[in-house]
């Protein structure tokens, strides 16, 4: 190529080395690489001071030393050209300075002449960067002004046509350092001017540039890549500084609480977060539990509202480079109706006396829910119909009190149940039981079965016998029904009821203190006074008729005839008496009463067997045939009287009967009869007249009597039998009434019935016959039970007892009918 410049530049320096032919002087050219063939290097006939004509003559021509000829000559200017292309990097690479040689030679004469072309650099090459890319790491944290050095770019020109200069393409975190090396070689640094944040730029793309120095200059690039490497520089970070969260109480086991979210910017490990408790107490420990990874919060314990209102649990997050962030999390616990409201009684009176007042406190309880709220509040009540009743006292506090006033003996003891029911939904109820006994007061006597009682003994029992048993029943408890007997001071006849009877003062055991003779007292009446023992203390009175039963140890007694050893009395008979004269009667008597005292008449021998009869019932002694001449005149019968009682009593008599002529009127008799009997007359007219006079007083004392009572028993309904029979009025009788018959035999007589009869028309007399009650036919049965059985259930209500014929009874006391024979 062609420059016209650079051809200006070509130095021409010929330096003379030799003034001779043969000298030879070294001929300098410099040309610019890459010139145009053809291009003019030098003329070397001018630089030698040759005529150019001759040159052709001379047969000039120039050659190379290498194989390539780059020159060529022309013979007729002389002008050195380019004949091949000349690339210096080719030729040289990196030598400075790069220079070819060629020879000129002459002949006629012979002349040699050096030269040598120097070539020079053109900038015909821009510079390269070894790699289309460079990747750079850079950590996060690294420091500023950090230098990072960058691979040289490569330039094969030289000089100033090779590297000179680097840019960067314009960034905010780097700058570009140009250093050259001793050499001369330039090479860049880049320097980190300003943080670099992965978590705001991951990398950073630059673009390298590199200049060479020529005119015009070539530049080359590269592509920087700067991957920023991460720091745990960022802490994790809740969502949110509080969680607020309301969880049911009694949720089941890993029911959701709450989620914890909490993030890091970083990448990695130093993203990863783990969520932990930070410092809570062992309760929330065991009652929630925390997934570490997700941070999901559990229910893994029992949550009770009653314990804790509301938890705190402070959280704590953790990235994998150690930095930690921390959070709050507020678990409200809702109450749910999970308690039942709980009855306290704080006090209690027990017992309490049957007297207290309507209104007196026994109780006083307190009820209380753990709840809250509806949840929590109680209505109490008393259940089923007692009577007591709640009071509320103040919230929450009742007082239990009697309504009305109480009776122990009705109820003694009260499980009053107290129900408590919550406002909860579904409500929860609870009882509490309170027993309350009630304490005696002595508000009730003793008390006997019956007012009276009536109690048969048997005569002749042996002193100190058990003869009956009293019992009071007393309602109260304890002392104030511990019942007492004793026996009121009465007077049987003069003597008193004491020295007859004794109870025992705890059982109430009556017992006989004397044998009882029932010919001497048949009845007689007791009170007995049961007392408790409270105090002051209660009693009730009971009346005792004792009623002595008879026993058939009296045998009878023959009052006609009369039993004389040293007068034998005798009867007449006419001889004309006819058959069934009556010739006269045996007259007995028996101190004993009833069937003891129930006479049969019996022969037992006579003179003249089959003559005389004995009637058996009555003892009227009759003639079984009329008389003969033949019979004796003196009769003589032995008659027995027997009682009825068992073993039977008996007694012998005997009878003298005279047979006497012309003694037919009957009515004649009588006086003859007292005459005969003359020496007994005496005694036995005395008798008659005392038998008429007691007979005739005690007519009048029965009338009198009767009156008496009949006034008195339209008066009063009750009425008891005793055992003469009579209805006594039981209030009205007087307490120390006691029956006590005469002590003789003749006193008996009221049970007699004396009669002076004209029934058979004969001359006759009933004397003194015994009319039989007819009661003992019960008698067997109480003494039975009296002896063995004394309880008080045996003892026979008087009432009870008036199966035995009443009207037998009046007779045997009321009816005495005295009959008279006409003519007396
Ligand atoms: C390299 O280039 C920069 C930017 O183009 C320039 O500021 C600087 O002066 C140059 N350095 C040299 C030695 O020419
Ligand atoms: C945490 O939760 C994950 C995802 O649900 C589960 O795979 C893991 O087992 C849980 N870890 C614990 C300790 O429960
Ligand atoms: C009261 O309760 C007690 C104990 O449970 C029981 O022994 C008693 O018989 C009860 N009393 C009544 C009157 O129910
Ligand atoms: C019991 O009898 C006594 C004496 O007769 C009398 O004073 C008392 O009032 C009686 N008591 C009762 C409760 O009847």
């Amino acid at each position: 190529m062609a420059n016209p410049t650079l051809q200006r530049q070509v130095v021409v320096s010929l330096i003379f080395l030799c003034v001779t032919d043969a000298v030879a002087e070294t001929l300098q050219y410099s040309i610019a690489e890459e010139m145009e063939i053809g291009s003019f290097v030098g003329n070397v006939a001018n630089d030698l001071g040759l005529d150019n004509r001759k040159l052709g003559i001379r047969k000039a021509r120039i050659t190379s030393e290498s194989s390539t000829q780059y020159f060529q000559l022309n013979m007729h200017s002389g002008d050195v050209v380019i004949a091949e292309r000349i690339d210096r990097e080719e030729l040289c690479g990196q030598m400075v300075p790069c220079v070819l040689y060629f020879e000129f030679r002459l002949e006629n004469p012979v002349h040699f002449q050096r030269a040598e072309v120097q070539i020079q650099d053109i900038n015909d090459n821009a510079p390269m960067f070894p790699k289309k890319r460079l990747v750079l790491k850079i950590h996060e944290l690294s420091p500023i002004k950090t230098p990072f050095i960058l691979e040289s770019a490569q330039d094969s020109d030289v000089g100033v046509n090779a590297v000179q200069n680097y840019t960067i393409s314009p960034n905010k975190h780097f700058r570009l350092d140009v250093h050259s090396r001793t050499d001369g070689s330039k090479y860049a640094e880049l320097v980190l001017e300003t943080q670099i944040d992965r978590e705001e730029q991951q990398e950073v793309n630059l673009i390298l540039t590199a200049i060479d120095g020529g005119l015009p200059s070539k530049s080359g690039t590269t592509e920087i890549k700067i991957l920023v490497l991460d720091a745990n520089d960022n802490f994790p970070q809740f969502s949110q500084l509080v969680y607020k969260v309301e969880l049911k109480e009694n949720s089941d086991q890993n029911v959701l609480v709450c989620k914890v979210k909490a993030t890091d910017k970083d990448q990695g490990l130093y993203g990863e977060i783990t969520y932990s408790f930070n410092q809570v107490s062992e309760k929330v420990l065991k009652l929630f539990k925390l997934n570490q990874s997700t941070g999901e919060i559990t229910v893994q314990g029992s949550v009770d509202f009653e314990e804790a209102r509301m938890h705190e649990i402070d959280m704590q997050a953790t990235d994998g480079g150690g930095l930690s962030a921390h959070s709050k999390v507020l678990v409200e616990i809702l109450d749910e109706n999970d308690n039942s409201p709980e009855v306290i009684i704080t006090s209690i009176v027990s017992p309490i006396p049957e007297d207290s007042l309507p209104g007196t406190v026994i109780a006083v309880l307190n009820v209380r829910d753990r709840d809250s709220k509806e949840n929590g509040k109680t209505v109490c009540s008393v259940e089923g119909v007692t009577p007591f009743s709640l009071r509320s006292s103040f919230k929450n506090y009742y007082s239990l009190v009697t309504e009305i006033s109480l009776d122990r003996e009705k109820v003694s003891e009260y499980n009053i149940t107290i129900i408590a029911t919550d406002c909860g939904s579904p409500s929860l109820t609870s009882q509490e039981t309170v027993r309350v006994q009630i304490s005696d007061i002595n508000d009730n006597p003793p008390l006997f079965k019956q007012n009276s009682y009536t109690i048969y003994v048997n005569e002749n029992n042996s002193p100190s016998l058990l003869i009956g048993t009293l019992n009071a029943v007393d309602l109260d408890y304890e002392q104030n029904a511990k019942i007492t007997y004793a026996l009121l001071p009465n007077e049987v006849g003069e003597i008193s009821v004491g020295s007859y009877l004794s109870i025992n003062p705890e059982n109430g055991n009556i017992y006989a203190l004397q044998s009882l003779d029932y010919e001497k007292i048949r009845d007689f009446q007791a009170v007995v006074r049961a007392t408790d023992g409270g105090s002051p203390s209660l009693s009730s009175n009971a009346t005792l008729h004792f009623q002595v039963m008879d026993e058939n140890d009296n045998p009878p007694i023959i009052l006609y005839p009369i039993q004389e050893s040293t007068s034998l009395s005798s009867d007449l008979v006419p001889r004309s008496a006819q058959a069934d004269y009556l010739v006269t009667k045996v007259v007995a008597v028996d101190g004993d009463s009833g069937q003891n005292a129930w006479l049969s008449f019996k022969l037992l021998k006579s003179t003249d067997a089959g003559l005389f009869n004995v009637v058996e019932h009555n003892g009227e002694i009759r003639t079984t045939r009329p008389m003969t001449e033949r019979d004796n005149r003196k009769q003589k019968l032995i008659i027995v009287v027997r009682d009825n009682g068992k073993p039977s009593l008996s007694t012998t008599t005997i009878l003298n009967i005279l047979l006497v002529d012309g003694f037919s009127e009957p009515y004649m008799q009588l006086p003859d009869l007292h005459k005969e009997e003359g020496k007994d007359s005496k005694l036995t007219m005395y008798l008659v007249i005392a038998l008429a006079l007691i007979s005739f007083i005690f007519l009048v004392s029965v009338v009198v009597f009767f009156v008496f009572k009949v006034i008195k028993t339209r008066r009063c309904e009750k009425k008891y039998f005793s055992a003469t029979g009579n209805f006594y009025d039981d209030s009205n009788k007087p307490n120390n009434l006691i029956d006590i018959d005469g002590t003789g035999t003749l006193s008996q007589s009221y049970r007699y019935e004396v009669c002076l009869t004209t029934d058979s028309g004969g001359s006759e007399f009933k004397f003194l016959r015994p009319l039989l009650p007819n009661f003992p036919h019960h008698n067997g049965n109480v003494e039975v039970n009296l002896g063995i059985n004394p309880n008080s259930q045996t003892l026979s209500n008087p009432v009870d007892q008036q199966d035995s014929p009443s009207e037998d009874a009046a007779k045997i006391f009321v009816e005495k009918k005295i009959c008279r024979e006409e003519y007396l």
